[in-house]
């Protein structure tokens, strides 16, 4: 079982890139093989509108049909992953553009415009989902409806999935070098030591579950 998971922060060492080795590293434990992508390298478009995945008879049907540093990597999902993880932090209320762009491409050519809709992915995987966020949970319904929006698209399109919430993250290396009085720098460290650990074990433990066939 191959399991690759793909960073749409741009940065590589941070919670959201933290929690996804995680992840890779519960389901490393199961047996499988990992990946870790950082959509940032990449050099990609968000979805072009050019219908060559939904064209009756076209031999991109079904399949994304712009060429560019994501092309390889469709493919890999298509053919070798056992389950996908995409990680992302909130920016400005849904996942970053990079990972809205991916999503774009990773998703839409298997959406048929059918009633109702239906899957042209051609196996079941596992997913999963790994958002991190300044707010904290109570004020995470801001965004509620994206969140169900995309846990809908991906147990539709893939066949199951699931979402792991990081809160109140640890944002700046030193907080007292940025203007953001919204924040108490004590407290933000404290969430770091206390709660992002046991993030960390809830993103080990949904790889552990992911890499299960
Ligand atoms: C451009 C930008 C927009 C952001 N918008 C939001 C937001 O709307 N809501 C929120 O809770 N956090 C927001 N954040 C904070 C990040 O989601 C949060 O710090 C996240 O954990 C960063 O992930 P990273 O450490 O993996 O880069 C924003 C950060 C940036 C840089």
């Amino acid at each position: 079982m191959k399991v690759i998971a793909f960073n749409g922060s741009p940065r590589k060492k941070w919670n959201t890139a933290t929690l996804l080795n995680k992840a890779l590293e519960g389901a490393a434990a199961q047996g499988a093989e990992t990946e870790l992508i950082h959509l940032y390298d990449l050099n990609f478009k968000g979805c072009v509108s050019c219908f060559s995945c939904k064209t009756r008879g076209g031999k991109s049907y079904g399949k994304c049909a712009v060429k560019d540093d994501l092309t390889t990597i469709l493919a890999q999902v298509e053919e070798e992953a056992g389950a996908i993880i995409l990680g992302s932090p909130i920016y400005l209320g849904t996942a970053s553009g990079e990972m809205r762009s991916f999503m774009e491409r990773l998703i839409f050519p298997y959406l048929t415009y059918t009633d109702p809709p239906q899957s042209l992915f051609p196996k079941k995987i596992n997913t999963g989902f790994i958002y991190t966020m300044n707010v904290t949970e109570e004020q995470k319904e801001l965004f509620g409806q994206h969140f169900i929006f995309n846990e809908m698209l991906m147990g539709l399109i893939f066949g199951s999935t699931e979402t792991l919430f990081s809160f109140d993250t640890y944002q700046f290396e030193d907080y007292s070098k940025v203007v953001a009085d919204r924040f108490d720098p004590e407290q933000k460290a404290q969430r770091r030591n206390d709660v992002f650990p046991k993030d960390c074990e809830k993103a080990f433990d949904m790889g552990t579950r992911l890499a299960k066939q």
